[in-house]
């Protein structure tokens, strides 16, 4: 663990040199005689891992669906392949769990076909190779909707001007949600209404008030629950580089009539006048059918609660943890951690009552640019019992080799600005009764001692 770690903190030098160490083994791997090219081998890897984004009118620098549109980018393309910074999945697959929902990751033999690739020179090979061309729906579609269809509702934020030149602004609108009876949800996205509003929106909460809501104890009981009486928890909570949340079967979120979202929307300036709004696209459960549980979205939090004192120094590389108590058994539904410019690493770890620790999941390349959402699967979600304290560390790295540090020389404290941090991991959590805990205990005992525990 010291030695991952400090692999972890190393400076940009030493990260350079472990970078020449990888590139023989990933193409080592790969060796099969066979020449690699862009039509046979590539065109597939990229329809399959890259194309979604890399395509023509979209928030990606290039397009990667042509030999001719890849092949300048040759470089680049080993360069983040090989330090895991593309695709955006940013997970520490050595530790806690490794079977994801959304996994968008490169496999190991992926990677080094694409390192052997561009090391023998990017060829392009015999264009008769190339797969049939993939089609893509219209970007301004919801991502969700190509599994669920049309959402059920949409809801909009007022609009909003931000200045060409301005401090960061939060807004903070109430929008109504037209439900006559009680709805469940199962699922959400966010989305900022145009693409030009997409460079200044930060993030974009979307809390959920109602009132008489039978529940609304748990939800301010929860670890990072409500602030409110009548808010019920957080619908959804969109940043750069998320896209949807999708609840498990048998659970979901519950609408009641005269409900509200509470938004509350973080602008950025970025030199230009930009006005927009944000959409939520909601998808029901059909009507009738119940999900046993409700699903709350937490925010566990990496510093104590009181005061939220974070003390990153000029220079330096800071670690930070918080613990977070579950008061009734649980399953977590996914991890996203949450951090800004300097946020370098992030791990989810959970100290059973019995005093026994599991890894449960480590961003260990954090980017600002990619809130990317974690999504466990159904077998791979973790099942804790009460009284499990849900620890997370954070790693802030405010030296210059931290790509995206705006200000080295800067002391950063908490806040709410981009240029402040925070420091917290949104996990969708789905409390248990012990008697459910136990039974999911009785039927998966031998995989928690062994793969869980074989993952620390
Ligand atoms: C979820 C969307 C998404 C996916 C999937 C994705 N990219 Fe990207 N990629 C982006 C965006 C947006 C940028 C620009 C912002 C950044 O660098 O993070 C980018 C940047 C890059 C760059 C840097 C270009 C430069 O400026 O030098 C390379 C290279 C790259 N991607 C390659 C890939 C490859 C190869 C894949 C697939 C194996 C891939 N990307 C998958 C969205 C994506």
């Amino acid at each position: 663990m010291k030695i991952a770690l400090l692999r972890r903190l190393s400076s940009a030098a030493a990260f350079g040199s472990l970078l020449m160490l990888s590139i023989p083994a990933f193409g080592a791997e790969s060796t099969t005689g066979q020449p690699v090219t862009f039509s046979k081998d590539i065109a597939p890897i990229f329809q399959a891992k890259c194309q979604d984004c890399h395509r023509k009118g979209t928030a990606a620098p290039m397009s990667l669906i042509t030999w001719e549109e890849a092949r300048p980018w040759a470089r680049s393309i080993k360069e983040r392949v090989v330090t895991r910074n593309m695709p955006p999945w940013h997970i520490d697959t050595n530790v806690g769990i490794r079977e994801f929902q959304n996994d968008a990751s490169l496999s190991a033999e992926q990677a080094g076909k694409i390192v052997k690739w561009v090391d023998s020179g990017a060829p392009q090979g015999d264009p008769k190779d190339m797969p049939v061309a993939k089609t893509w729906s219209n970007d301004d579609e919801w991502q969700m909707a190509r599994k669920l269809g049309a959402p059920d509702m949409v809801i909009k934020s007022s609009a909003y001007t931000m200045p060409a030149n301005s401090q960061d602004q939060w807004w903070k609108p109430l929008a109504d949600i037209p439900v006559t009876e009680p709805r469940w949800v199962r699922a959400v996205e966010i989305r900022p209404g145009t693409v030009a509003g997409r460079k200044i929106t930060h993030h974009a909460l979307a809390h959920l008030v109602q009132d008489n809501d039978p529940d609304a104890q748990k939800y301010s009981d929860a670890p990072g629950g409500a602030r409110s009486p009548n808010e019920a928890g957080t619908l959804m909570e969109w940043a750069i580089g998320k896209s949807y949340d999708e609840y498990r079967e048998g659970t979901g979120k519950l609408l009641l009539p005269g409900s509200h979202i509470w938004w509350d929307i973080h602008y950025h300036a970025v030199g230009e006048t930009i006005r927009d709004h944000v959409e939520l696209g909601i998808w029901l459960y059909p009507k009738g059918q119940e999900p046993k549980h409700r699903t709350y979205l937490v925010g566990f939090q990496s510093v104590s609660r009181e005061g939220a004192r974070l003390d990153i120094p000029p220079n330096s590389v800071v670690m930070q943890d918080g613990y977070n108590v579950l008061k009734s058994a649980a399953r977590l539904e996914n991890f996203q951690p949450h951090m800004h410019l300097r946020g370098k690493a992030m791990s989810m770890e959970a100290i059973l009552p019995d005093g026994s620790t599991q890894m449960i999941s480590n961003v260990d390349r954090f980017d600002f640019n990619w809130m990317t959402n974690y999504i466990y699967t159904d077998e791979s979600a973790p099942v804790l019992p009460k009284g499990t304290i849900v620890h997370i560390k954070t790693w802030f790295d405010n030296t210059a080799s931290k790509k995206g540090n705006p200000d080295a020389d800067q002391w950063v404290g908490w806040g709410d600005r981009t240029v402040d941090e925070m420091a917290h991991a949104w996990v969708n959590v789905t409390y248990l009764t012990d008697d459910e805990y136990n039974q999911w205990a009785a039927t998966h005992k031998k995989t928690t001692t062994t793969s869980r525990r074989g993952g620390n």
